[in-house]
């Protein structure tokens, strides 16, 4: 009889549930497609949940106990969190057990030490959950698209904000509103501040981009802003230039350095990716050979989160019996052949912008703005001015043609300076995404 390979997962909340009932459900199946048949044996939870069936697996109430059980082939991490999670995965790994996680935060802020440590113990990561949910996109990254130079990754990677702008969009809702209505929804980080401050997409841009371009994890060098200063108004003239507004993580190799920024983005709407709405995500990956590409699918929920759980179990089942170095390594790229070219400062990114302004309807307050930016040599692709109740501060909206962050920054300095303009003065980087 064929040995089953012994899985031992820690925690049962909402993707650990729907671990258990994929891999039930579909156990016939996987059984094919490893060779062996996969076992849960036993299962780490303070408490049971009630939309999984566990009758019949060991269970404990200190979820270390799995990474001890000496049983267990695989440990299976869905507890979230950082620290109790990254003191869970050392104790398993130190007892030489295969590790499977969809902990994007542990992996962008810990991974290079957790790899480390497996790697000395001869033991395997797999972390495909941890980003985009369901969607495979690090094994297409690292595997399917493990013939090119990539270019650029560019990706809705968190779903509870791209429901908050898709309602700002559609339906002219407010952003507070909005948010309230997406925490209600399930989708939403513990701080939900996570979401709409980009801290969850930076985790996952984090990862994506180390397995795209083969650099260490840099989550601390990641450029963040998040959604929370969006207006309806800035997505209606957005909008009325032809463009959405997307908040993407976005990965550039720009042969000078690396770009990482999770930022609100004008996209072009004729580009797919302006068409994704609601929870959903989706990753646009340029490679040199393949040229451009898009994923798309659920970035979160129980059963596509166990999708990918469940999809590195197999392959981690698949692979027990071979050599640690005939393994794939963590992140796609071996670790002694990594990278080191340097992630940019944000202030030496170059894009275009979109400038809203509110001022005072006076003679020359243009004409002081114009100047500002012709002295900084940057040059405006479109202008409008949207009229106003006689007395009420003025919009005006431009787009420019590229430009560096930095003189942009000194630019929008000036500008804010004099005093026909009001405070509230917002940009937003554009990209074409080579539409
Ligand atoms: N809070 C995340 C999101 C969940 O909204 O996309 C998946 O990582």
């Amino acid at each position: 009889m064929v040995k089953p390979v012994k899985v031992g997962i820690a925690g049962l909340g909402t993707v650990g549930s729907g671990t258990v009932n994929v891999l039930q459900r579909n156990n016939a199946e996987i059984a094919r497609r490893v060779g062996r048949p996969i076992e849960i044996a036993h299962i780490g939870a303070r408490r049971d949940n009630p939309n999984c069936d566990i009758s019949g697996i060991k269970v404990s109430r200190d979820i270390f106990d799995v990474a001890e059980d000496p049983e267990i082939d695989i440990l299976v991490e869905l507890i979230g969190g950082t620290d109790t999670a990254r003191e869970l995965l050392l104790t398993a790994i130190g007892n030489g057990k295969h590790i499977v996680t969809a902990n994007k935060a542990l992996i962008a802020e810990h991974g290079n030490e957790i790899f480390t440590a497996a790697h000395h113990r001869g033991v395997d990561v797999a972390f495909e959950a941890a980003v985009a949910g369901g969607i495979p996109i690090l094994k297409s990254l690292g595997e399917g698209l493990a013939a090119n130079h990539i270019d650029w990754v560019a990706g809705i990677i968190n779903g509870t904000g791209n429901y908050i702008l898709t309602e700002m969009q559609e339906h002219g809702r407010d952003f507070g509103e909005v948010l309230k209505e997406a925490q209600a929804l399930g989708y939403a980080e513990a701080d939900p501040t996570f979401d709409v401050e980009g801290v969850d997409a930076a985790h996952k841009l984090t990862i994506l981009a180390s397995i795209a371009f083969g650099i260490p994890l840099q989550y601390s060098r990641v450029y963040m802003e998040g959604i929370s200063r969006l207006t309806t108004e800035d997505v209606k003239n957005a909008d009325m230039f032809g463009y959405r507004i997307k908040h993407l993580g976005l990965a550039r190799d720009t042969g000078n350095g690396i770009e990482l920024r999770v930022h609100p983005t004008l996209i072009p709407k004729e580009v797919l990716l302006a068409s994704v709405s609601g929870v959903m995500n989706a990753i646009m990956i340029e490679g040199d050979a393949v040229g451009p590409t898009l994923y798309y699918g659920a970035g979160a929920g129980a059963d596509p989160t166990a999708s990918a759980v469940v999809a590195d179990i197999i392959e981690m089942g698949r692979g027990l019996t071979a050599e640690h170095e005939e393994r794939a390594p963590y992140l796609g790229f071996h670790a002694d052949q990594m990278s080191q070219a340097p992630v940019l400062d944000i202030e030496d990114v170059t894009t275009s912008f979109y400038v809203r302004l509110h001022v005072q309807d006076q003679t020359g307050v243009l004409k002081d703005i114009t100047q500002i930016l012709t002295r900084h040599d940057i040059s405006v692709e479109a202008m409008f001015q949207r009229e106003a109740e006689a007395d009420e501060p003025v919009a005006i909206v431009m787009m420019t043609h590229k430009v560096l962050e930095r003189d942009m920054n000194r630019a929008l300095d000036e500008i804010a300076a004099l005093e026909t303009v009001l405070e509230d003065i917002m940009r937003i980087r554009v990209e074409s995404l080579d539409a």
